[in-house]
């Protein structure tokens, strides 16, 4: 344990973990500190480097708080998040794909009637959303509850507007007896991520933009099946293949499309995945 060097001190940090009361635990941490030390051998990490890592960790916390979390964003920006989801949202093929969930979801959104508007005085276009919520059988999925949250025009959420003090562009639904759902809001835009803090640096260090393509949020819930949390995407959209946080999938991608009013229409079906199916 005395005069380890760069090489043994790897095996002595594993070996201090060998009384961890935890397995999985135990696999976690000494899988951690393998990675980790692989990666500063790997690129030879300096001192300089090593307190310029810990700096951008300290302002990452530093601007977290109940309204703004950085160390998901920057979890979303290296991609972290959407693998954490993939590996772990695996479903039959007809099943509706999960993505992100992303930072502005809010707990207790407003209960509207199906029909109803929600954007609820957000400025954008108006838009007419509507579908299905169905399990792989084809089975309508009555009840099924929909929250649903979206940016406005300016490609921010009510959350990020200080100044609003109610909810916009989000609310509650639940489907008929036909797993039918339909509801007003307003056309989704692309929008940039938070990039005026330590992880806006990091993607313009990388020479990365920050936007995301236009998309609406979904959680569906129904009992006897998994909860489903997905986007679905606008198809002329310009961010598809480049999206900050890697959400995009093909099979959630739908057109929206533009009315003789100029108002827009975008309709999607979701299949729900049993609790029990992996
Ligand atoms: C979102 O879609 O709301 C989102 C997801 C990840 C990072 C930032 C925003
Ligand atoms: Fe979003």
């Amino acid at each position: 344990m005395r005069n380890l060097n760069h090489e043994t001190i790897t095996d002595a940090v594993l070996a201090r973990h060998a009384d961890t009361a935890d397995p999985r635990f135990k696999q976690i941490m000494g899988s951690l500190i393998r990675h980790l030390h692989d990666f500063a051998r790997e690129v030879h990490l300096t001192e300089d480097e090593w307190a310029r890592g810990i700096d951008f960790l300290t302002r990452c916390g530093h601007i977290t708080d109940d309204r703004r979390q950085e160390f998901i964003l920057l979890s979303d920006v290296l991609g972290l998040s959407m693998l954490t989801v993939a590996m772990n949202n695996d479903k039959p093929a007809q099943c509706t794909e999960s993505t992100v969930f992303g930072p502005f979801h809010v707990d207790g959104a407003p209960h509207y009637d199906l029909g109803a508007d929600i954007s609820n005085g957000a400025h954008g276009i108006p838009c007419l959303v509507r579908g299905t919520v169905r399990a792989a059988d084809g089975q309508p999925i009555a009840g099924a509850s929909m929250d649903v949250w979206q940016s406005d025009e300016d490609g921010l959420y009510d959350v990020q507007h200080p100044e609003i003090g109610h909810a916009q562009a989000r609310g509650i639904l639940h489907t008929d007896e036909e797993g039918r759902y339909y509801f007003h809001s307003i056309l989704a835009v692309p929008y940039a991520i938070p990039h005026d803090g330590p992880v806006g640096d990091l993607l313009a260090a990388s020479g990365r933009h920050p936007w995301r393509p236009a998309h609406l949020h979904f959680m569906i819930e129904a009992p006897g099946y998994q909860t489903l949390i997905t986007h679905v995407f606008r198809s002329d959209d310009r961010y598809l293949d480049s999206d900050a946080v890697f959400g995009v999938r093909q099979s959630l991608i739908a057109d929206w499309k533009q009315q003789p009013d100029g108002t827009y229409l975008v309709e999607y079906d979701f299949v729900l995945n049993p609790a029990d199916r992996t």
